[in-house]
């Protein structure tokens, strides 16, 4: 794909209207306020280096996910208008009905377009949509790797019909890092899965499977895994209806003389709570009334010395329920290990990053994606709908669609 930064080289981002697809879809509280503004600071590079080359900047995002035709209040990008323009510097204006291109855009200034998933056609990756958008823009930008799992109007058919379309700096270092962790890995490639369903990961550890060199699975997810293997996980999350698919990971891994890593021992209690009353038992040891909710010492003491051989680790969810001090161990270790380990490490998922802020490891991992369903399914090793757009876009001269 064609990169913004060497369109910015070659000086051909002067005087352009630049329309870049980001990815704010932060988090908010009940008034409102952002209560993380990782992924604004994410989109900074991209906007600067527009605005740094003389473009004119349209931003645009979708927030959450609002009914077509029907934005409320709470759905409105406005805070993040605000905080974006605390970061820049500069007034950010929101422009709420855009789609025909009619509204004033000073050169040089940067604009916020209100929630694209307000608009009719949008979810639907409408080619109309996106020719009406693509008839009063230069070049389009996805800088959205968080959204490059959906196929929708701002993400892919836009793309298409753009007059030129290029990948933003952070969309190229993900997947730059992506790539780098999966493709060619420096072996051993190991890879951990931990939170508490199979179901909701199952295409990413059947992905998985086809190329670690180790995986290791953690939380609700080793449970169901331990009782393929046949052990009793007593009251412990687990999902019966998957053990044969935990089984068959299990046998595909073994088939590739990959290794399955499973906890030995582990923490029990008789309830999932902060003043519950712990226990280490062995894995194929737990009583009928006990959960597991942890792995224990010395599983900590060995996943540590799996990290520490590895080239390369992939790190997706926590091992135990990390946000109770007595289950929390398990993941702290993991996070120290991780952070250790002198292989390339990258990091991804909602859960993970309140993880690595609570153990505060951030700084000594080497990548930490903005992705959440995104990196789930780079993982699994699908195509993401919306970088396969800019790859089709790739060649300069190529046609657009529209
Ligand atoms: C995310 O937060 O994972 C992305 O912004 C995608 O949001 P969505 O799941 O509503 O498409």
């Amino acid at each position: 794909f064609i990169r913004l930064e060497d369109l910015a080289r070659d000086g051909r981002l002067r005087g352009q209207r630049v329309f870049i697809r980001a990815d704010f879809n932060v988090p908010l509280d009940s008034d409102g306020r952002i209560t993380d503004d990782t992924r604004i600071r994410a989109a900074l590079p991209g906007i600067r280096l527009c605005l740094e080359h003389g473009a004119t900047v349209l931003l645009s995002s979708h927030l959450g996910r609002p009914q077509e035709g029907a934005l409320h209040a709470q759905d409105s990008l406005a805070p993040v208008a605000a905080r974006l323009g605390e970061l820049l510097g500069t007034a950010v204006a929101l422009v709420g009905d855009w789609v025909g291109g009619a509204f004033g855009a000073a050169a040089g200034s940067v604009t916020m377009l209100e929630n694209c998933r307000g608009n009719r056609g949008e979810k639907a990756d409408d080619a109309r949509l996106a020719a009406c958008i693509a008839s009063w823009i230069d070049i389009y930008v996805n800088d959205a790797f968080g959204t490059a799992h959906r196929a929708e109007c701002t993400t892919h058919a836009l793309a298409l019909a753009a007059p030129l379309a290029c990948a933003g700096p952070l969309m190229a270092a993900e997947l730059d890092a992506l790539g780098r962790a999966l493709a060619a890995p420096a072996r051993p490639l190991v890879a951990v899965v931990g939170g508490s369903k199979v179901s909701t990961k199952l295409a990413v550890l059947e992905g998985l499977a086809e190329r670690v060199d180790v995986l290791v699975v953690g939380g609700g997810i080793a449970n169901t895994f331990l009782a393929a293997q046949g052990c009793a996980v007593g009251t412990s999350l687990h999902e019966a209806g998957l053990i044969d698919a935990a089984a068959r990971i299990s046998r595909r891994l073994a088939a590739r003389g990959a290794r399955l890593w499973l906890p030995d021992d582990v923490v029990t209690a008789d309830r999932c709570a902060a003043d519950a009353r712990i226990t280490v038992r062995a894995s194929d040891a737990i009583g009928a009334d006990e959960m597991i909710l942890d792995i224990g010492p010395a599983s900590r003491v060995a996943l540590s010395g799996v990290l520490a051989a590895a080239g390369t680790v992939v790190w997706n969810g926590p091992l135990g329920v990390f946000e109770l001090a007595p289950f929390a161990a398990g993941t702290q270790a993991l996070a120290e290990a991780i952070a250790a380990s002198p292989g390339y490490s990258i990091a991804g998922g909602g859960d993970t990053l309140a993880a690595i802020g609570a153990f505060g490891v951030g700084a000594q991992i080497d990548y930490i994606s903005t992705g959440g369903g995104a990196f789930l399914e780079f993982l699994e090793g699908r195509e993401l709908p919306a970088v396969a757009a800019l790859r089709a876009r790739a060649h300069p001269h190529s046609r657009r669609i529209a």
